[in-house]
């Protein structure tokens, strides 16, 4: 009886522990140079942010931005920016790329569905979506970031022809996401792995591995990965 309740006495101090993290990761993120939140308005403005007028890519619903920290050191010449709901989840690598002096990276946090409102119309080169939560049931279909409506707004954001990089390890959400993407009539698709880890077509900047896509990998799943283009004019 007595090992229970202190059981329960430590697994509530563990979450306490938890939460004051989080928190504080939270107070943090709101103070590094290369973080942003909803309320700063950069729309038009993103490479001033950087410096430069190189190429901008956005990893959307990054999580702790492996893949946007991998490529910003790959290809120094191009900036990335890490979005995301979560910015506990950005603050390590916010953190790093500052200590690291990776000046090509930037993050923003943000519900996605307000993006058209933080992007000019074709201010992002390139988009990657990555390991999206799948909402498997129908009623949670609205909250998936690969239905029409995300599409619609990724749409508005990137350049024409710019390319955006889709990977996940969920066979019926990439089925879902295929079927949702034909539907456009200027779509081009680039290049379609059903096992891009082991698909020698595909480069090797499209294999850096998200926390995700390590966890997923570790469990025997096989990553779908689709590269496309809208090319309105
Ligand atoms: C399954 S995790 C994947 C994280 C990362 N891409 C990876 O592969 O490790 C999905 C991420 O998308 C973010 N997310 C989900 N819906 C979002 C939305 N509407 N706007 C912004 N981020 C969102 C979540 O906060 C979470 O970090």
């Amino acid at each position: 009886m007595i090992s229970i309740f202190r059981a329960k006495i430590q697994a509530f101090q563990y979450f306490c522990s938890m939460a004051r993290r989080k928190t504080l990761k939270k107070e943090q993120y709101q103070l590094f140079d290369n973080c942003f939140n909803s309320d700063v308005q950069n729309q038009g403005n993103w490479k001033s942010f950087f410096g430069n007028e190189n190429p901008i890519t956005l990893e959307l619903g990054c999580g702790k931005a492996e893949l946007s920290y991998g490529l910003a050191q790959m290809y120094p010449d191009r900036n990335y920016l890490g979005i995301d709901l979560k910015m506990d989840r950005m603050w390590r690598p916010a953190k790093e790329a500052i200590e690291a002096g990776i000046h090509n990276i930037g993050f923003l946090c943000l519900h996605l569905l307000s993006i058209d409102e933080h992007f000019a119309a074709g201010e992002a080169d390139e988009i990657w979506i990555t390991f999206p939560d799948p909402f498997p049931k129908n009623r949670q279909s609205k909250h998936r970031m690969v239905n029409a409506t995300f599409l619609d707004l990724y749409r508005k954001v990137i350049k024409p022809g710019g390319k955006i990089h889709y990977k996940t390890d969920n066979t019926e959400l990439f089925q879902y996401s295929m079927e949702t993407f034909v539907e456009y009539q200027d779509i081009h698709f680039h290049q379609l792995s059903f096992d891009l880890h082991e698909d020698d077509r595909i480069s090797e900047d499209k294999k850096v591995k998200t926390t995700y896509e390590k966890q997923f990998m570790g469990m025997g799943e096989k990553i779908k990965y689709v590269s496309f283009s809208f090319d309105q004019v």
